[in-house]
């Protein structure tokens, strides 16, 4: 459905970096099949020279030339870029917004034809084909423009289709949700440090157990409760390290950090 589709990028930052990596490293598009444009002048020596692809500071010349337009500003960015390419952009080609908490009816009003857009959010690890990514449509496309996106962001992990009012709460689990991650290994890798093991080894140790972890819940279905029990031996070490988790509150600490950044979401942009 994307062979031979050209793919333009408003705002090639670090998603919109992210995604034009996967795409090419998985041989779903080409250097030549995708531009980009970006904000600032010397943005566009770096795109070209990390990526390899052509990019301008014209967002309308993108808009003019691409069957699917990705929009990768900042939320608060998007209105200015729908002015500027709302006189171009046709109801032939689709939009694909990445922008957290911009809702599909946004985009449409501001482009005020009736121009096919779809909603996605996906995260950072789709530069190493293992994002998550949710998508929706708005009230101008298709199936078969879902199903474009869905090639897209299949390309770079994995997808779900949701209602687009569970997307402030997919904003905040799996889109912010690497950088908790983050804290997490780096938390991990912190503590064997302590315990003296050189902290190159100790951040392999903590990122290779959260990645194999992870893999195993995938891979098995298993509810997350039961593995945890299966690496808990009676009187063990691993249920004395649980309780101290417990007891700084882990469970209820990442809870409401997910519901704080939705919250944040909802506020990012007026509807
Ligand atoms: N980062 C994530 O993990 C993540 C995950 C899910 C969704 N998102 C969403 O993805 C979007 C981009 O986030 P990001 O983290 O990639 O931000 P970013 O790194 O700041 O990238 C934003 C890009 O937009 C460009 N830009 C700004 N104003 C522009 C304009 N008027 N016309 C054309 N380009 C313009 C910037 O150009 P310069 O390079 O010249 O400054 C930059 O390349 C956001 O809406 C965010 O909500 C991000």
């Amino acid at each position: 459905m994307l062979s031979g589709k050209k793919l333009g990028i408003i705002g090639a930052g670090k998603l919109g970096e992210a995604i034009a990596q996967g795409l090419m490293t998985h041989g779903v598009l080409s250097a030549s099949n995708i531009l980009c444009s970006v904000k600032r002048d010397d943005s566009i020596a770096r795109v070209k020279s990390k990526l390899g692809i052509d990019a301008t500071l014209d967002n309308v010349a993108v808009a003019r030339e691409s069957d699917v337009i990705l929009l990768a500003v900042k939320p608060q960015n998007v209105e200015r870029v729908a002015h500027d390419i709302r006189a171009v952009v046709q109801p032939s080609q689709l939009v694909l917004s990445v922008a957290a908490a911009v809702t599909t009816g946004y985009i449409e009003e501001r482009l005020e034809k009736p121009i096919p857009v779809v909603r996605a959010m996906p995260n950072t690890p789709a530069s190493i084909n293992a994002g998550m990514t949710a998508i929706c449509k708005g009230k101008f496309a298709t199936k078969e423009h879902l199903s474009m996106a869905e090639e897209i962001f299949r390309a770079v992990g994995e997808v779900v289709m949701l209602d687009e009012s569970l997307f402030d709460g997919v904003t905040a689990l799996s889109a912010s949700g690497p950088a908790y991650i983050y804290v997490v290994i780096e938390s991990l890798a912190e503590a064997g440090v302590k315990l003296g093991i050189p902290r190159d080894v100790s951040t392999l140790l903590a990122a290779q157990t959260t990645m194999g972890a992870a893999k195993l819940a995938l891979e098995t279905k298993q509810h997350p409760a039961l593995l945890k029990d299966s690496v808990t031996t009676p009187a063990g070490t691993t249920i004395d390290g649980l309780l101290e988790l417990e007891a700084g509150g882990l469970r209820v600490t990442l809870i409401k950090a997910v519901v704080k950044a939705a919250e944040r979401a909802g506020q990012l942009v007026k509807k």
